[in-house]
């Protein structure tokens, strides 16, 4: 009997990290630092809306997938760009099928998923000031979370502690280089 493998193994290279999770959950913190630890481009799929998305979440209101579709073409052409030589993106990616779309670029990935109760994102929002995510769509991108499946390269990385913290587990959490 043979020892169990992950269901899907990261192929050679270096994979492209996708730092996933709510609104306020540190992923444009925690991706900085970990782009920074690796030494690899960092991206922030934020800069990837058209500006008719931004100004429709500045107005309260979310985004539906038919908004999605050309933010999620954008982000996998950065990842299809990075090829095997890695690097980190930042994208909430709360569902299944936004992930599917982003593994669709072709480079092998690794979801951070960054999760932590309510109450402390919720905190960690609060003392946010200036940035057009409104508060009130935490409890909307909580509902529609779509946690990693099995068959997803990726991690679960608690949110709990500093930034440099949430990091070291980040890194921790990645699969061994196979190259
Ligand atoms: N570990 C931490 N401890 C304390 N504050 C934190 C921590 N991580 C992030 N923050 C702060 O919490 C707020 C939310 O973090 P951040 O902006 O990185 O979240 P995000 O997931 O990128 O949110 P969004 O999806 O809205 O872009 C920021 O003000 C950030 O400075
Ligand atoms: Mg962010």
């Amino acid at each position: 009997m043979t020892a169990a493998s992950p269901p899907r193994p990261v192929a050679a290279g270096r994979p492209v990290i996708v730092v996933m999770g709510v609104s306020g959950s540190g992923k444009s913190t925690v991706g900085g630092l970990l782009a920074e630890r690796l030494g690899v481009p960092y991206a922030e799929a934020d800069d990837f809306h058209p500006a008719a998305n931004i100004a429709k979440m500045s107005a309260g209101h979310p985004l539906d997938d038919t908004d999605r579709a050309p933010w999620l073409a954008a982000i996998a052409d950065w990842i299809a760009e990075r090829g095997d030589r890695g690097g980190v993106v930042s994208c909430s990616a709360l569902r299944r099928r936004y992930r599917d779309r982003l593994r669709q670029a072709g480079p092998p990935l690794f979801f951070v998923h960054l999760d932590g109760p309510e109450e402390l994102i919720a905190a960690r929002l609060a003392a946010r000031m200036q940035h057009f995510m409104p508060t009130g769509l935490l409890q909307s991108q909580i509902e529609t979370l779509e946690p990693l499946e099995p068959d997803e390269a990726g991690a679960v990385v608690p949110i709990e502690g500093g930034p440099q913290q949430i990091a070291d587990r980040a890194l921790a959490a990645l699969p061994a280089t196979p190259v």
